[in-house]
């Protein structure tokens, strides 16, 4: 495993990437209305990251992904390619934005209810959202990655909901993925032990019914096996010296 340690400079430039990738998320929420396309909202932040932050959208042609976001509907678990497919009143969409800014990564996502949430969906986003807060808290030297993934799965096995297993959290930096590996289940005690400097995402998928997933023949789409509604939220996080720092937070939650 290569766990890379920020330099402050390289902090700095985590901030960066971190603030704009937030402000992406910031400016799309307005567009996520009845009738929108997914490729529209592709359009818009593609333009947006480019033209106006003078940065690049990490995913298009990354290991071949066509799209400049991740857009996930309903019973997408996650890696939903943007198209044609228009977005209905009660649809939830998690809308997965990576920012590269003066070589540094920011990667955070969001849930996103289209018009009026239903009650099902909105307490599935509550749960997964409570998630990564209870392992963000979590993120301090010393603490083990394992510590992180129990409080999540506890959590959200505790409302009767299911951690997928197949994708996690990562390191990241001056690459997309990093070591090391996230995982948002686990045990307390185990796994990697943090140190100031490193950086790394947790980004729980919490699936309304059974935890297995499914690749569609697209190569990136994944969905619930038993279409069961599924939630994300993303976080990236710097571990400091005496805790930790949330770099993907927006405009309304910065300090
Ligand atoms: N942003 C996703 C993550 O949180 C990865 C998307 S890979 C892509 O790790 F190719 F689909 F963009
Ligand atoms: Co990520
Ligand atoms: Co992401």
């Amino acid at each position: 495993m290569n766990v890379t340690i920020k330099t402050p400079e390289e902090q700095e430039l985590m901030r960066t990437a971190g603030r704009l990738t937030a402000d992406v998320l910031d400016m799309i929420g307005e567009h996520v209305q009845p009738g929108v396309t997914t490729d529209e909202l592709d359009r818009i932040c593609h333009d947006y990251i480019v033209d106006e932050q003078q940065a690049v959208p990490a995913p298009l042609n990354y290991r071949g992904f066509p799209k400049s976001i991740c857009t996930s509907v309903n019973h997408v678990v996650c890696h939903g390619i943007p198209g044609d497919k228009r977005l209905r009143n009660g649809d939830m969409v998690n809308i997965d934005i990576t920012v590269i800014k003066d070589g540094f990564h920011g990667d955070s996502s969001r849930i996103f209810h289209v018009g009026k949430p239903s009650v099902r969906g909105q307490r599935l986003a509550n749960v997964a959202f409570e998630a990564m807060w209870l392992g963000i808290r979590q993120v301090r030297p010393g603490t083990q990655l394992g510590d992180i993934g129990h409080v999540i799965q506890n959590y959200v096995e505790r409302n009767n909901f299911s951690v997928v297993r197949e994708y996690c959290g990562h390191g990241i930096g001056r690459q997309f993925h990093e070591d090391p590996q996230v995982l948002h289940y686990g045990r307390p005690g185990t796994g990697f032990r943090l140190e100031p400097g490193m950086a790394f995402t947790i980004e729980p998928m919490v699936n309304a019914g059974r935890r297995h997933v499914r690749l569609l023949k697209d190569g990136w789409t994944v969905v619930t096996r038993d279409h069961s509604l599924s939630a994300q939220w993303e976080h990236t996080i710097l571990v400091t010296d005496d805790g930790h720092e949330v770099l993907t937070l927006g405009a309304a939650n910065r300090p």
